[in-house]
């Protein structure tokens, strides 16, 4: 059996560590250095299950370290790279997108760079489907749609996305990139949409809603994507891009008053609030392309998995009330107070 070395990036925060908890609790042919700034968003607890495994080894650091980067290419002798790092949440780049540049474009790069020196034989970019902009109320992002992001964010993410691909196309780089629609699941940092509204409903804090709430975003569950992202990294075809969605448009509104009603809480919570600047209004994913050329499909039911994820957050409370209890604290004034006020 050959093992594959893989550099994973970002592994300590949601997606990363669920990818790398499913992936070796499957597979013994590869070997994981996870290299992870441990940012506000890292967090070491989420891989304890994974932590002796003799496959896999955490370093922290940032990906922007062209040195340290290089150290682990050589010393690991790493021919694959998977790059979940980012700075990820909308709001937090809306005050101040410097970080966003810094990790996303420029950390990206780095990787890019060293990818290309040590000969990798695949390197999968995790884009979003923020890439494209937003929707009217029809229609569906395809592979083919024009990028137009929004956000300092998004355009983070655009901008890497197509530095990845330009190593693709002037260095035949063996780079594949995914663009997934919203995630949810357990270990999900608690500023994104459905674990902010289950704790501070849990907290019987005002849940704020921004704008009329009519905004649509379309939902997958984690382990749905990171499924997607194991074929991709498999079989996906270089240079090419995979759109994953799992067809589950919800409003906003929509999902709030779900998680209130399997809590078991009044909607006096709702509170409309101040809009976020350049809102997006809709997300939709056509993920035909990698359901007909890899065989992905989603297998878990909305219903189903949504209830499951209320649930972790219920049986998980020391796990977020660490999280809210520090840092948290000041985003949380940043972001609401003034929203609060102002309605
Ligand atoms: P997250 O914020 O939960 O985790 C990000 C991780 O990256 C953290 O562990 C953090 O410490 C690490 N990190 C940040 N800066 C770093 C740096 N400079 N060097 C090394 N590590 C660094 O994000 P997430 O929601 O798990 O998203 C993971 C990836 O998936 C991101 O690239 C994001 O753009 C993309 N994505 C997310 C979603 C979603 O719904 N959450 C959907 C589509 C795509
Ligand atoms: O589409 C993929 C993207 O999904 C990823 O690339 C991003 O990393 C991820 O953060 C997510 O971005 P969104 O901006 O869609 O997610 P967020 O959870 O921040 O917001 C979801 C929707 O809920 C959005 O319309 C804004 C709204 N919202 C969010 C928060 C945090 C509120 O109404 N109130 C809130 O307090």
């Amino acid at each position: 059996m050959t093992t594959k070395n893989i550099l994973v990036t970002g592994g300590a925060g949601f997606i990363g560590s669920n990818f790398i908890n499913h992936i070796l609790s499957k597979r013994d042919d590869y070997f994981i250095v996870n290299l992870d700034k441990l940012t506000y968003a890292g967090n070491l607890e989420n891989l304890k299950t994974v932590e002796k495994n003799k496959n896999y080894k955490f370093i922290k650091g940032d990906i922007a370290n062209n040195e340290l980067v290089d150290y682990l290419f050589k010393r690991f002798n790493l021919k694959f790279v998977i790059n979940f790092a980012a700075e990820s949440h909308v709001d937090r780049s809306i005050l101040g997108s410097e970080i966003f540049y810094r990790t996303n474009v420029i950390g990206t790069t780095v990787l890019l760079e060293a990818a290309r020196r040590y000969q990798v034989e695949k390197f999968v970019q995790i884009s979003t489907d923020e890439v494209y902009g937003s929707l009217g109320p029809t229609g569906l992002f395809t592979e083919q749609t024009p990028l137009s992001p929004n956000s300092p964010y998004s355009s983070s993410k655009a901008s890497a996305d197509m530095a990845a691909l330009s190593f693709y196309h002037t260095y035949g780089l063996p780079v594949v990139v995914t663009r997934c629609s919203n995630n949810y699941g357990p270990l999900q940092f608690p500023e994104k949409l459905i674990p902010l509204m289950i704790i501070n409903s849990l907290n019987g804090k005002k849940l704020p809603v921004y704008g009329d709430g009519l905004n649509v975003r379309d939902w997958i569950y984690v382990i749905d994507h990171n499924k997607a992202v194991e074929l991709v990294f498999e079989n996906g075809k270089t240079g090419e891009v995979y759109n994953i969605g799992a067809s589950r448009e919800m409003k906003n509104i929509e999902i709030i008053k779900l998680i209130l009603k399997k809590l078991g809480k009044g909607e006096e919570l709702i509170e409309y609030v101040k809009d976020r600047p350049g809102h997006d209004r809709r997300y939709a994913i056509d993920s035909s392309k990698i359901k007909n050329e890899l065989g992905w499909k989603p297998s878990f039911n909305f219903e189903n998995a949504i209830g499951d994820t209320i649930d972790w957050y219920l049986q998980n409370k020391n796990w977020w009330e660490r999280i809210i209890s520090g840092e948290y604290q000041k985003y949380y004034y940043a972001q609401y107070s003034e929203r609060f006020n102002q309605n």
